[in-house]
């Protein structure tokens, strides 16, 4: 195929991204982005990208896209043979809990996550026997070794509800640290909690954003509640990657800030020209490991296929089908 039929065919999309990405760089993405789409054809895959991923990934060649919650129960119904998971490795392990009988991919095998590296299976069954009878709540930011232990799991969009649902007045709260801290502010339910952090949300000061207010009078700021709890308090709105994302289109504020991961606040511009986005951000470098050329390598050569020892998928699994029927 020539350089020039590729950047025909690919043009509609880069209309879609031409706010974020220079036409310089566009190039050497549409070659790749044409190679997927096909690949994608002849694999019967679909691509279910994180918000976190890149516009030229969440715009171009993504059929799913949205938070942890979204994207565990869209897992659920592809029916196509294939899944590539754009996003981290937690994310494809729990697709492949919920959708057994698919063949899973990620396109990079060290696609991590500080939360989930911060806790083993051996953690969850000490915490178990150091506050018996309570019921443990464990963050999708986890491997299913530790979903395996955990009694149900929660997300970002849904941690209260889970909480509040299992009508009891203590529960344990794995591994975030700051989610944990953030729920406990919002509900009569104690909480404890493990010292795990998101090293990208971690970053984030009360400092900066009073900074942001300065610099940028009446912006709005939207935060991630894995954002330590003294940012939080600074926040206009607290929500997951999705409730910020409808934040925005439901409520159009004229400047914006989003306290999260950087391709976030490219993804959401992309569908609202109207909004400003001031773009104070950090990389999360395991997200950051996807990139086109190794979606497209995935295809080619089906890899990284993701499998779960026999023995803990049903365990894990029940966790998260407990979450997904609160
Ligand atoms: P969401 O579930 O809010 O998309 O968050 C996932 C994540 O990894 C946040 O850092
Ligand atoms: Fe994990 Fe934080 Fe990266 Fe999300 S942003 S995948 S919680 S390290």
């Amino acid at each position: 195929m020539s350089a020039s039929t590729v950047l025909e065919r690919t043009a509609p999309l880069y209309q879609r991204v031409k706010s974020v990405i220079p036409p310089i760089e566009w190039p050497v993405f549409a070659e790749d982005i044409d190679a997927i789409l096909t690949l994608k054809k002849q694999r019967n895959a679909v691509i279910l990208a994180h918000n976190y991923q890149t516009p030229e990934i969440f715009h171009c060649v993504a059929d799913i896209v949205g938070d942890s919650l979204a994207l565990a129960r869209e897992a659920m119904t592809v029916e196509a043979d294939v899944i590539v998971l754009a996003g981290v490795h937690f994310m494809a392990e729990t697709a492949k809990m919920l959708n057994p009988s698919k063949t899973v991919l990620i396109p990079d095998l060290e696609a991590g996550c500080s939360l989930a590296a911060s806790i083993t299976a051996a953690d969850v069954r000490l915490m178990r026997q150091k506050h018996p009878g309570v019921p443990i709540v464990t963050y999708v930011n986890s491997s299913a070794a530790v979903k395996a232990e955990s009694d149900i799991c929660c997300t970002s969009g849904n941690a209260k509800r889970v909480v509040e649902s299992l009508g009891v007045p203590e529960v344990i709260m794995l591994p975030d640290e700051y989610l944990a801290q953030n729920i406990a502010a919002q509900t009569h339910v104690r909480v404890i909690a493990w010292a795990g952090h998101c090293e990208v949300h971690e970053r984030f000061t009360p400092a900066e954003v009073r900074a942001l207010r300065t610099d940028y009078p009446g912006v709005i700021i939207l935060a991630h509640p894995e954002c330590p709890p003294n940012v939080i308090a600074e926040a206009d709105f607290t929500g997951s990657t999705a409730d910020m994302s409808n934040y925005v289109k439901r409520e159009q504020p004229a400047r914006v800030v989003l306290l999260t991961e950087c391709s976030m606040a490219d993804n959401v511009s992309i569908n609202h020209p109207a909004v400003n986005f001031v773009k104070p951000c950090n990389l999360c470098p395991h997200m950051k490991r996807i990139t086109l050329p190794k979606i497209r390598r995935a295809l080619e050569t089906m890899t990284y296929e993701v499998t779960i020892p026999s023995d803990i998928v049903d365990a894990a699994r029940r966790s998260v089908e407990r979450m997904l029927a609160v």
